[in-house]
């Protein structure tokens, strides 16, 4: 199992100092939320950050981007240094096409759903990507609660991937904590997006442990 910590709930004046703890204490990926005050409502990090964290962390950089037409940014973030782009099935007219861009500059190609969109929209491109994330709130903010009835997309995935011989990782963003990561993993997530628990926590190297912990206990 992974655990991406979300920068989003970091401390901004000291990111650098973040993500080296939060890589000391066992995370897998950094995870970049990109928001476009369009898409959602909140503005966050562009493919700027991503440069400049880019030297100071080995760890893989997990950018979900939540940005209409992102097909216009993909270029931009793939020469910041992102390892994974991410983009919204609601965001793009053309998610096939916008999927082989992120593969033509040969990084990670992952697609998102929303709370209220279903998995029949991505099952035509399943087969195309290394991950999907399953969002369990409603994207534009952290410390938001976690949306159950999302659990079942997790199921319905791996059936999938397991059914069709696919490799994508299942990745679940929003509201997990050591109460609500488990159910997520026991539904088959391999990667674990914590904000909050994590950053908004007086110790970050104990909070991923009682994560991973209590994934385990499932
Ligand atoms: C929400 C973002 C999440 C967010 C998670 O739109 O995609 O990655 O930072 O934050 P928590 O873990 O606090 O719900
Ligand atoms: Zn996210």
């Amino acid at each position: 199992m992974k655990i991406a910590p979300s920068i989003l709930s970091a401390d901004f004046a000291n990111l650098e100092r973040d993500i080296k703890m939060v890589e000391k204490a066992g995370a897998s990926y950094i995870h970049v939320d990109a928001m476009d005050g369009q898409f959602v409502d909140n503005l966050t990090l562009g493919p700027n950050i991503v440069q400049a964290i880019r030297p100071h962390t080995k760890l893989p950089l997990d950018c979900h981007l939540m940005i209409s037409n992102p097909e216009k940014f993909i270029p931009a973030f793939a020469k910041a240094g992102a390892d994974i782009i991410s983009i919204h099935v609601e965001a793009t007219h053309h998610i096939h096409g916008a999927l082989q861009m992120i593969k033509n500059e040969k990084v990670s190609a992952g697609v998102v759903i929303n709370p209220g969109t279903s998995v029949e929209t991505i099952v035509p491109v399943l087969g195309d990507v290394d991950l999907v994330l399953v969002m369990t709130v409603n994207p534009g903010f952290g410390g938001q609660s976690f949306i159950e009835s999302a659990v079942d997309k997790i199921k319905t995935l791996a059936h999938i991937r397991k059914e069709k011989g696919y490799h994508f990782e299942i990745e679940v963003d929003g509201g997990i904590t050591d109460e609500t990561i488990g159910m997520c993993k026991e539904a088959g997530a391999d990667v674990f997006v914590a904000g909050s628990y994590i950053f908004g926590s007086s110790d970050e190297g104990k909070a991923i442990e009682k994560l991973k912990e209590a994934a385990k206990n499932v």
